[in-house]
């Protein structure tokens, strides 16, 4: 296969309209401009990228391997090196998802030591206090 042509970000970005229609996905341009008509997820999607690095959009679809191998026929050329570092980013593939620590509170209700010790010792007291208070009003009525 021949060297793909290196093509720069503000070269894509002068093709930003279904006249003329790039897109850069995986740091790779593509002429998308005859296939608008052809793909399945609609002309709009890509038009609204057009120019643009569509990466995130591209991928969060989940195109088939189908897909990926229908884009090679659009391939065009490929972002330089410094550029693809730049998009990446600017669009991080798939922003580190922190792992959601939960709050003190949170983890704590749902310890074993709440569930274990706290749960019944609170049922205990709330029966406790809840025969007392029966006792008391039997002892006021008797009275
Ligand atoms: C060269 C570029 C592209 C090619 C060859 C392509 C190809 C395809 C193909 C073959 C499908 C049918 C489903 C599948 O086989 O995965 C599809 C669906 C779709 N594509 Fe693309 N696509 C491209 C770019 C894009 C971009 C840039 C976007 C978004 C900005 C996009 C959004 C969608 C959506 C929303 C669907 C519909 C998914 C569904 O109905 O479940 N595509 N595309």
């Amino acid at each position: 296969m021949s060297e793909l042509r290196t093509i720069t970000i503000d070269e894509v970005a002068q093709h930003s309209d279904e006249e003329s229609c790039w897109i850069i996905i995986h740091g790779k341009v593509y002429d998308v401009t005859k296939f608008l008509e052809e793909h399945p997820g609609g002309a709009e999607v890509i038009t609204q990228m057009a120019g643009l690095d569509s990466t995130a959009e591209f991928d969060d679809v989940g195109h088939s391997k189908d897909a990926m191998e229908m884009a090679k026929e659009y391939l065009i050329g490929q972002l330089p090196e410094d550029e693809v570092a730049e998009v990446k980013a600017l669009v991080p593939p798939t922003p580190a998802q922190p792992v959601a620590k939960p709050s003190a509170m949170k983890e704590f209700l749902t310890s074993s030591t709440f569930a274990n010790i706290w749960i019944p010792t609170t049922m205990g007291i709330g029966i406790y206090v809840f025969y007392k208070c029966v006792l008391k009003s039997q002892a006021v009525s008797v009275y």
